[in-house]
């Protein structure tokens, strides 16, 4: 049966840090689902949202001088850009830190507490004495309690896999600060995920058809396994929903989250006459999710457990894909292989990854490799010499010769319908393009891109065969009309091209349709070979071919030799993406600023010389009206004028007791906009996360003195 709709959602990306080729994985994928089914007929919104809270934006955010939610919004308009810049068109991406989520998550948690399915325990927790703070399991590092292994985190070990809690680690110390940490009790809320009546539902949906079969078979196991009851709140500090009824309790990050899904779609609802019982308590509406695999348990356990409790409408889909790797390795930045959505963007039209990711898209959750060579090889081979050349050759020739009009084709477009007979005619060939169209339509709807990528070539090359074996060229001399025809027929497959090649890359496909003259609005294959005695419109270049020389160009650019963020001024950077990894159990995101973190990659002399620093000589400062953590600093770097330099230090420096402090400056960092101001250079300050202070040369130096 098919719904009135379907509410496709991608995972929520965490709002601390930059969006990376493996995220585009995920949101290009379900870009293209999406964009198929609506062309197809079936109406599909597209929701998403920022994953704002948690203890790493809320250390990010403060390590970065800024508030949380000065953070995410600095976070969300940078993810905007890069979303728009690789057509990721959503039909709307909110935060999970909205009025809309609040809500949810309120009426969600009184709702559960109403059902019995909440209970408050006393737990163990690790607690730092020195940061005031209880430590999530990523926050606490020690020696594997299994095979001894040094610097594991508090829940798994990255040597032996074995998994613990962090009081069994040996020598246990605080990520932030180093310190032993304590033992403290604290009361906490669980959801009873053990409970008889939900182990019993979660085996009926895990049954029901929503997951991939190998996924299936992995949450089985967890089940068979015995499952934990479910922590779902997290003590102050923290950066979340407070929960009313239980003091300086907050919703744990991974309960608001899928939440936000709930939410985000009803903000979109409002403006589309849609409330929330038509989208999460109708049948009405379908819901499906695209994860990457590092998030199962969540989706496939805690999520449908929640929603089932509290009667919303159960996922029809969770399609797990893989894990991005970069040239066969885990993405690294280091080699230059952990490369951000911005800086593909910089160097290469992102629809050359879009068209590169569904070539190797399958249905299935293995993982999937970027290799440059293949990224250059299919790209200028595929869809620049087969497609875009198709597009070329026809419209080049019938404007240069034959007054850029098309003639009439010697059948009916519905006879293209039957089943090729094989004979070679142009109505078999015709034939044999529909025909792969509605095999492309089946595979659309069951996500098998690589299939699609697959026929589209099928397609190109019956245009291609055709006009090389017709040779317009020599018809013109002897028969002009017939070169028409070989021309007509040629943009026809130029036309379902355009049509089917949309959802891959849209900007491609409508100019390639204003090429053929006329839009297209819909994926029909009953719509096709209709495109005949009519003028063709005007050529435009669709693709440029990749050169080497710009890859690796991009590569160098995403080496992170100073191991700084090259994201959004003021932000940390993303963390670290989990890259060929098994399907994952529940962690909690690891401290992507730790101090006591394992050591950067070794740089050489070169690299740390392309640092510019110098003694600036502070002679303004003010603090930014909009910002509690910004000052505006305007330093004397010996130049004749003075630098203005934004810093995140307002909250531990007055103004004015910086006014002829001597600092260090990063004096050749790119300009950027900091809260609308321009800051040029960066003031170096030693951080802990909980302590922050400036560096600052012994000896009043004059300004612009060189530091090395
Ligand atoms: N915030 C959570 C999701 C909450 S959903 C209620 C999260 N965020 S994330 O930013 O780390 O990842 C967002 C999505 O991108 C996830 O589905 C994740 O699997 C996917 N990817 C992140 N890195 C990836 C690769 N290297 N390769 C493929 N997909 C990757 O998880
Ligand atoms: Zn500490």
């Amino acid at each position: 049966m098919t719904p009135e709709r379907i509410l496709l959602t991608a995972a929520l990306p965490y709002a601390n840090g930059s969006l990376h080729l493996g995220h585009m994985v995920e949101y290009c994928q379900a870009d293209m689902y999406a964009r198929a089914l609506n062309r197809l007929g079936q109406k599909t919104i597209y929701i998403c949202a920022n994953d704002a809270h948690g203890t790493p934006i809320e250390l990010n955010a403060r390590k970065a001088g800024l508030a949380p939610e000065a953070m995410v919004a600095a976070v969300h308009a940078e993810h905007r850009r890069d979303f728009e810049r690789f057509d990721v068109a959503f039909d709307h991406f909110s935060s999970t830190h909205s009025d809309a989520n609040r809500e949810v998550v309120r009426a969600v948690y009184e709702s559960l507490r109403a059902k019995g399915h909440l209970e408050d325990r006393e737990v163990d927790g690790t607690w730092c004495d020195r940061d005031q703070r209880f430590l999530p399991d990523r926050f606490v590092k020690g020696i594997c309690p299994r095979c001894g292994a040094a610097d594991q985190y508090g829940d798994v070990c990255e040597a032996c896999k074995a998994t613990y809690s962090p009081t069994d680690l040996k020598e246990p110390r605080c990520a932030l600060c180093g310190e032993p940490p304590v033992i403290k009790k604290s009361t906490h809320v669980f959801f009873k995920l053990s409970a008889p009546d939900n182990v019993a539902f979660l085996r009926r949906f895990i049954d029901s058809g929503a997951l991939q079969d190998d996924v299936a078979n992995y949450v089985r196991g967890w089940i068979e396994g015995g499952l934990k009851d479910w922590c779902i709140s997290r003590d102050g500090p923290y950066f979340g929903f407070p929960i009313a009824d239980r003091p300086n309790k907050f919703f744990y990050v991974w309960m608001d989250a899928p939440l936000g899904y709930v939410a985000s779609s009803v903000e979109w609802g409002r403006e589309h006459a849609l409330g929330f019982e038509d989208l999460w308590r109708s049948p009405a509406t379908r819901i499906e999710h695209l994860i990457g695999k590092d998030i199962v348990y969540f989706h496939t356990l805690f999520w449908p457990a929640v929603l089932n409790a509290v009667g919303y409408t159960l996922p029809s889909r969770v399609h797990v894909h893989g894990m991005l790797t970069v040239n066969g390795e885990k993405m690294s930045k280091t080699r230059g292989t952990f490369i951000n959505a911005a800086t593909f963007a910089a160097h290469l039209d992102p629809q050359a990854l879009r068209y590169y990711y569904a070539s190797k898209y399958g249905a299935e959750s293995n993982d999937l490799d970027l290799a440059m060579d293949d990224l250059i090889f299919k790209v200028n081979g595929e869809l620049v010499n087969k497609h875009a050349n198709l597009f070329s050759r026809v419209s080049q020739f019938l404007s240069q010769k034959l007054d850029n009009r098309l003639g009439d084709l010697p059948f009916a477009a519905a006879l293209t319908l039957a089943e090729p007979t094989g004979d070679g005619t142009m109505l078999d060939l015709a034939r044999r393009v529909t025909r792969a169209c509605r095999r492309m339509e089946d595979f659309y709807r069951g996500r098998e891109l690589s299939q699609v990528v697959r026929e589209l070539g099928v397609v190109a090359d019956i245009g291609n065969e055709f006009m090389q074996t017709a040779k317009p060229w020599d018809q013109l001399k002897t028969d002009p009309e017939a070169a028409r025809l070989t021309c007509t027929f040629v943009a026809n497959v130029c036309e379902a091209l355009a049509m089917y090649l949309w959802p891959i890359i849209p900007r491609f496909a409508t100019a390639g349709a204003r090429i053929l003259g006329r839009p297209i609005d819909r994926m029909d294959r009953t719509a096709l070979f209709g495109l005949r005695n009519r003028p063709l419109g005007t050529f435009e270049r669709l693709f440029d071919r990749i050169d080497k020389k710009t890859t690796d160009k991009m590569i160098e650019a995403s080496k992170d030799s100073l191991g700084s963020p090259k994201a959004a001024p003021g932000c940390a950077p993303a963390v670290a993406a989990a890259a060929a990894v098994p399907i994952g159990a529940p962690h909690e995101v690891a401290p992507a600023t730790a101090v006591v973190a394992a050591p950067k990659a070794e740089i050489e002399i070169d690299q740390f010389r392309t640092l510019d620093l110098r003694v600036g000589k502070i002679a303004k400062a003010e603090a930014l009206p909009k910002s509690k953590k910004l000052l505006r600093l305007e330093i004397d770097l010996g130049e004749p004028t003075l630098r203005q330099v934004v810093a995140g230090i307002a909250h531990v420096y007055a103004p004015d007791a910086l006014v002829g402090t001597r600092v260090i400056v990063v004096a050749n960092l790119k300009p950027a906009k900091l809260f609308g101001v321009t800051s040029h250079g960066m003031v170096l300050a030693a951080n802990s996360g909980a302590k922050l202070c400036l560096l600052r040369p012994e000896h009043e130096l004059p300004p612009g003195t060189p530091v090395s």
